[in-house]
């Protein structure tokens, strides 16, 4: 028996109890002859101390950062005054009457027992250690109660937890697929699936009626923080539903996980916010809004109808807008703050950045001379600003007007700490557009998928404007983050045939990609509809962390490679020969 005791769970109870303990040293000090040591395993540290002049504990005086030791001793408390109240143990401590050296470790190439910051690639480099860090360890602890909370809440609402192929054929989610060769048939591929989207609609087709699955999802797409080639959903699907009750499942589940796993947050609204798709690009400028603050966007185009500034009537008479957002307190900019936040402007793709200041001194800023006191006073009665805030006006195309001040808001979010980081403000943004026009190749693709359900009123409209087509599609969002996105599915085959058609496939191409789904619609299909929430961004979120990298055990670094294992690496010329691949690779330049 390798220990008797955990480290983290001694107390004074234990007193006078003899214990075997196991685990690393997390760190070590000398003091007077005699060695103390904080033994850590997984529930915590405890203080040992050991007198290496006895002959069975003298291997303790050998023992280094990380070492691996067994020791045997009593629990006794620690002296008046050595007590220390920031440990759980920190009343007592283990007299070592044995030590025995496990294993010992080599200096490490990151330092464990504490939480500086080290460089992201020497951490994913030697992932093992960086996961002994008590952030990482509780981060996928987090992961796991989260999981686990989703598996013992879906089972009791009657879902079926079940495993789909990860060889599979391609799955369109919009990014690129992995491809795997198949030796027995060659130059044939499997695609590793972008998410199980058409293996959940088959298992409502097979009468299974509510799905779940912890899947992970494989897309290959440039990378950012909030992204991952691999990566986790909570895919469900639920048969005979509507788009309201496949909501409530996913707002019961996150609300009762806050409630019952996360005690330090706390839901911002309940029930959820709910908003349209367009109200929320007019209203924060993207269509994942973080609700924890205002500082919303407004439209002034119809107040500035009239503006002499020659660069608002040119905007106007192309059929852009005005739009603006007040940052509060913030009048006092210098001309070099503002400056910096033109530049910023600019590189969301804003030809420039306008500013009206409410000093106690007047109205001053670079829109000054162009906007007359009544418009002025519109603006203030429309957006509340105040005396001591700074308007910021973006003239543009409605979309880059919306994407610049959206950037802007997140920007003065985070300077000026608007957004409390213990709420969660959870929303739907629903009502997506069903088609977006793709202007790079001339065609229709669809915003959410080609198996979300166009809404029926928006029918007539694929043969005259498919861009009004709206979709039963929805988002939950988080934080500003989208957290999941679902929809009700076609699930009749001409409906189907349509979109396909509109997306520009030909009767070929569609037998070929997805004849199996076209043919099982046919076999008497149910209404149904899913969503399929990322996990590693929830936890991301729910832990506080900049990115998902942080919450996944093994993620690959910003380039999409695996630095720890050094993947991906060349194959074989044997595993080449026999998959029939030759290379055919670029010139190193
Ligand atoms: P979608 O493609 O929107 O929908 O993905 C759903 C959720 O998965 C998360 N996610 C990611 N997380 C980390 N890294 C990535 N590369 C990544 N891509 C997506 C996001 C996203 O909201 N089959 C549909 C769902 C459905 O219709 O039921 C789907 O996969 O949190
Ligand atoms: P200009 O007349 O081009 O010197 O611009 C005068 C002010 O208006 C400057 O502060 C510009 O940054 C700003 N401006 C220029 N174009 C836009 C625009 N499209 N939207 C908002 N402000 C702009």
């Amino acid at each position: 028996m390798y220990r008797t005791h955990t480290c983290g769970e001694l107390r004074p109870a234990h007193i006078g109890q003899t214990v075997t303990l196991a685990g690393w040293v997390h760190r070590q000090r000398d003091h007077g002859g005699v060695t103390f040591i904080d033994l850590r395993d997984r529930t915590g540290l405890v203080q040992v101390v050991g007198d290496p002049n006895l002959p069975e504990v003298s291997a303790i005086q050998d023992a280094r950062n990380e070492w691996v030791l067994q020791v045997t001793g009593m629990v006794r408390p620690r002296p008046a005054g050595a007590e220390n109240p920031n440990l759980v143990t920190g009343a007592i401590e283990v007299a070592v009457q044995k030590c025995v050296v496990l294993n010992p470790a080599k200096p490490l190439p990151l330092a464990v027992n504490t939480d500086e910051t080290v460089d992201e690639n020497i951490r994913l480099k030697y992932r093992y250690l960086d996961l002994r860090r008590e952030r990482m360890y509780n981060n996928i602890v987090l992961r796991h109660n989260v999981v686990k909370f989703i598996r013992d809440y879906l089972s009791e609402r009657g879902f079926l937890e079940i495993e789909t192929p990860m060889l599979f054929k391609t799955t369109p989610e919009g990014a690129r697929d992995y491809l795997v060769p198949s030796r027995l048939q060659p130059g044939t591929f499997y695609a590793l699936p972008q998410s199980p989207q058409q293996l959940k609609q088959l298992l409502m087709v097979a009468g299974f009626d509510r799905y779940y699955q912890i899947a992970r999802c494989l897309r290959d797409e440039d990378l950012r923080g909030d992204r991952q080639p691999e990566f986790t959903q909570l895919d469900l699907e639920m048969s005979f539903v509507e788009r309201d009750d496949v909501l409530a499942v996913g707002e019961g589940l996150f609300t009762a996980m806050v409630q019952e796993i996360l005690p330090g947050k706390r839901l911002l609204a309940s029930p959820w916010p709910r908003m349209t798709y367009t109200e929320s690009m007019e209203r924060y400028g993207n269509d994942k809004p973080d609700l924890r603050f205002g500082m919303e966007l407004h439209n002034l185009s119809d107040i500035l109808a009239a503006s002499e500034f020659m660069v608002f009537q040119n905007v106007l008479k192309n059929g852009g807008v005005i739009k603006c957002i007040v940052a509060p307190g913030c009048a006092d900019y210098t001309r070099k703050e503002v400056d910096e936040l033109t530049t910023f402007s600019k590189e969301q793709g804003a030809k420039g950045l306008a500013t009206l200041a409410l000093t106690a001194e007047g109205v001053k800023g670079t829109a000054q001379k162009f906007i007359k006191p009544a418009e002025v006073e519109a603006i203030q009665t429309r957006t509340g600003a105040q005396t001591s805030d700074l308007v910021l006006f973006i003239a543009d195309s409605k979309p880059v007007a919306n994407k610049t001040l959206s950037a802007l808001r997140l920007l003065f979010r985070d300077r000026l700490n608007l957004a409390d980081p213990n709420v969660l403000a959870f929303a739907w943004v629903l009502d997506f557009p069903m088609f977006e026009y793709n202007e790079e190749d001339k065609k229709w693709d669809a915003a959410h998928h080609p198996f979300t359900m166009p809404k029926m009123e928006d029918l007539p409209k694929f043969e005259t404007d498919p861009s009004q087509i709206l979709s039963d599609a929805y988002d939950m969002v988080l934080n500003g983050y989208e957290t999941a996105s679902g929809s009700i599915r076609i699930h009749r085959s001409d409906i189907q045939q349509k979109v396909f058609q509109l997306l520009g496939l030909k009767d070929e191409e569609i037998q070929s990609k997805f004849g199996h789904m076209i043919e099982a619609f046919q076999f008497g299909a149910p209404p149904h509809g899913g969503m399929a929430p990322g996990i590693d961004r929830l936890i991301m979120l729910f832990a506080g962390e900049p990115n998902i990298r942080e919450v996944i055990a093994f993620p690959k670094n910003q380039a999409g490679r695996d630095v720890m294992a050094d993947a991906p690496s060349p194959a074989s010329e044997k595993q080449l020969r026999e998959l029939h691949i030759k290379l055919d690779l670029p010139e190193e330049k």
